[in-house]
């Protein structure tokens, strides 16, 4: 069933406390990698969602959309493409500024990557802020996709991040405390 799967991924994924920093709870994903089930469970309910909506372009956030993000390309038949950290692509980029609790950030996507018109998700692992999420909607609003959903393993609820999204939908399989 769909709760047995949510049931297993989520004790998939170790928490480990004040890393980075003090006082963070770090939602590890690397222990659900161990499980091929639970990776596979993780990946089969954003496959389910996703697979009859006409998406062309899935987007997957640095670093960890990167893990989540090619397989589900794969199995629904869309690109995949990376946004990633400043100086990385090494072709002609788009970049979106965005800031944290500290300064300031910024993403890139390759400009000659998608095209005005397709559609869109965008995958990372989890959300927080939302600062993350809502830079890579707006970029990718900026070259012309319809961006039909943002998707996470895990959303910390507390810090509102899906406020910060507006209204763009935020689809999760889990909620951490
Ligand atoms: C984490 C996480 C998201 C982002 C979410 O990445 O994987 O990408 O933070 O935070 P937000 O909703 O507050 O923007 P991190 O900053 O650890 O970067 P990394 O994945 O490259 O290690």
């Amino acid at each position: 069933s769909q709760d047995a799967r949510i049931a297993r991924i989520s004790s998939s994924i170790r928490v480990i406390p004040n890393f980075p920093k003090p006082g963070v709870m770090f939602q590890d994903i690397t222990t659900m990698l161990l499980d091929p089930k639970a990776f596979k469970d993780t990946i089969d309910l954003f496959v389910e969602r996703y697979k009859d909506k006409d998406i062309s372009v899935v987007a997957g956030v640095e670093a960890r959309g990167f893990i989540f993000g090619p397989p589900i390309a794969l199995a629904i038949g869309a690109k995949f493409v990376p946004m990633r950290k400043p100086g990385k692509l090494p072709g002609e980029v788009i970049s979106e500024e965005y800031s944290l609790e500290y300064g300031t950030d910024k993403m890139e996507m390759h400009v000659g990557a998608v095209e005005a018109g397709e559609r869109a998700i965008v995958i990372d692992d989890l959300i927080a802020t939302g600062g993350t999420l809502s830079a890579a909607i707006k970029l990718l609003e900026r070259v012309g996709l319809h961006v039909v959903e943002s998707a996470c393993v895990i959303e910390l609820p507390e810090l509102k991040g899906r406020d910060r999204l507006g209204d763009k939908p935020l689809f999760v399989l889990i909620k951490a405390a």
